[in-house]
């Protein structure tokens, strides 16, 4: 059993149960612009009781989004998340190596209760969804014929297949 729950308490994250590290990995860090504002030098805003499992889940398959919700997500990363998150930011080997073979719901899962940094969880779900489809693509991941949905059970059982 190497799920591990990671509660997001500021930038401090508390494994919760004993056993190997292999699940833990740091945060990529934000790179913010130096224009950014992110309001006064206090700690990050994240949600408190936000609970994110990072679970390793190779043996899934891939997560299916529509090339369409990529292409939405495209506005809205660039409409909210670049204004913090140069375009790029989470694409390429630290992504893939953060982010590939876990399910998708980890990383919906993380934006959603966390971003944007100045308003966690403001945004629609699906903007949420579609900035994830974006950030699949982005990473090279094949779209589907299906979109990605707000089906937790659904995402839970798919994971990111980048390159
Ligand atoms: C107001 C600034 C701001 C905005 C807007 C913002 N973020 Fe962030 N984001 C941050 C900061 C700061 C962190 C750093 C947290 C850390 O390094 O652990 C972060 C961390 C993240 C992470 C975690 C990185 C990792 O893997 O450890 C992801 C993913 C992310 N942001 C995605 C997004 C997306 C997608 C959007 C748009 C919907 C967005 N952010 C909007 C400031 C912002």
């Amino acid at each position: 059993m190497h799920v591990r729950w990671i509660v997001i308490a500021g930038v401090t994250f508390a494994a919760a149960c004993a056993g190997t590290m292999t699940n833990v990995r740091a945060p990529m860090g934000a790179n913010l612009l130096p224009e950014a504002k992110t309001g006064a030098a206090t700690p990050l805003r994240f949600d408190p009781n936000a609970k994110v499992i990072l679970s390793s889940a190779a043996g899934l398959p891939p997560a299916s989004y529509l090339p369409s919700q990529a292409e939405r997500g495209a506005m809205v990363y660039a409409g909210t998340c670049a204004s913090c998150h140069e375009v790029g930011k989470f694409v390429g080997p630290a992504f893939v190596e953060s982010w590939k073979d876990r399910r998708v719901y980890d990383f919906y899962a993380l934006v959603r209760s966390t971003m944007p940094l100045d308003n966690p969880g403001g945004l629609k779900e699906q903007e949420y969804l579609d900035v994830t489809a974006y950030i699949l693509r982005a990473n090279h991941a094949p779209a589907g014929t299906d979109s990605l949905k707000a089906d937790t059970l659904v995402m839970r059982k798919t994971r990111i297949a980048v390159q």
